[in-house]
């Protein structure tokens, strides 16, 4: 079976650090928040078509130096932004029936392989895994019937026009046929374009219980490392050599952070120096970036070889090397 990876946005709101790393290949709990996507995968998916655009480059030089385990992976790339549907409808040739959609900047821990069962038991056109959550403005909101089935689904909807709390997780199975349903050659939101036609061929709505973020700010993404790490997914959590302080930590190869402090949940890309007396904390620094001595840094998301000056305070911040493109 195959999975169909959405990898195509900007990143508009990881900006800066998004004009240097595309989204999904910025570590969280020790490794791009891609990994975490593909590691709910279970064994019965062994290919996967990456249908990316923004950095297409950048992802597939990363994709075949780290290849993903049990996985063999294709990329797809557009010229132009063809939206979500555009983009499945580019990279889905051949895809199979049926296939699992993921979005690759949402952190779970999804049952797929519950989900997979549950779609065939039902006999679904299309499942989608569902999230609860209080403010649904920003998603796309499933109203069910008793026997799961979605009736109606409202992409983004003021709260007014919200069926229900329960919200398309970024996570599902869909039968191959509804890819020639997709207009070729232009920008198609599957959501709001294709979704809704699809509910009378019987959509399902399979509600998770589990973790559940998407890491599209960087508070949100800070919010989904710490659920990683909670979860025992961000490795074995201790800190570099000679410092001191609280973990988890996810510390890359080559780290050298001799008399730094931390507080918990950060991780250290490769080669990343954290100078005598400083402090970080709920924090992601990207490889071969520079802390200086007393600096502290705390909520932050700090991106590949950015400097920051020593004695600096730094909360809640988004530091690039380069801020601009
Ligand atoms: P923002 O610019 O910050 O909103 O992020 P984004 O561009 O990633 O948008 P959003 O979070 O809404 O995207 C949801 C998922 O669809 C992510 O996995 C995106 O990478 C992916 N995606 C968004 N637009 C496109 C597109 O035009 N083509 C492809 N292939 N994927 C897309």
């Amino acid at each position: 079976m195959q999975a169909l990876v959405l990898i195509g946005g900007f990143g508009t709101r990881l900006r800066p650090v998004t004009y240097e790393l595309p989204k999904q290949l910025i570590p969280i709990a020790g490794k791009p928040m891609l990994y975490h996507v593909l590691d709910l995968l279970p064994r019965e998916v062994d290919r996967a078509v990456f249908a990316t655009g923004y950095k297409a480059d950048v992802i597939e030089a990363y994709v075949r130096a780290h290849p993903p385990p049990h996985l063999q992976v294709t990329t797809v790339s557009e010229a132009e932004p063809l939206g979500t549907g555009g983009g499945m409808r580019n990279a889905g040739d051949g895809i199979g029936d049926p296939f699992v959609l993921l979005n690759s900047d949402v952190i779970s821990d999804a049952d797929v392989a519950g989900l997979l069962a549950f779609h065939r038991a039902k006999g679904a056109y299309g499942t989608m895994l569902l999230h609860e959550v209080e403010d649904t403005r920003p998603y796309g909101v499933a109203a069910l019937d008793p026997n799961d089935r979605i009736e109606r689904f409202v992409e983004k909807p003021e709260p007014r026009d919200a069926p229900s709390h329960w919200i398309n997780a970024g996570v599902a199975v869909w039968s191959e046929t509804v890819l020639a349903g997709i207009p070729k050659g232009r920008a198609v939101s599957f959501e709001r374009e294709i979704v809704p036609g699809t509910l009378g061929r019987g959509v399902y709505g399979f509600r998770s219980a589990g973790f559940w973020e998407d890491a599209g700010t960087p508070e949100r993404l800070l919010r989904a490392q710490r659920l990683l790490f909670d979860a025992g997914r961000g490795g074995d959590g201790s800190l570099p050599a000679a410092s001191t302080g609280l973990g988890p930590a996810a510390v890359g190869r080559g780290v050298d952070a001799r008399g730094a402090s931390f507080g918990p949940y950060v991780t250290l890309g490769d080669g990343v120096v954290v100078e005598r007396d400083a402090h970080v904390e709920n924090s992601v620094v990207m490889d071969g970036a520079f802390i200086g001595a007393g600096a502290t840094v705390v909520g932050s998301l700090i991106g590949p070889k950015a400097r920051l000056s020593a004695g600096g305070r730094y909360e809640g911040a988004v530091i690039a090397a380069e801020p601009r493109p």
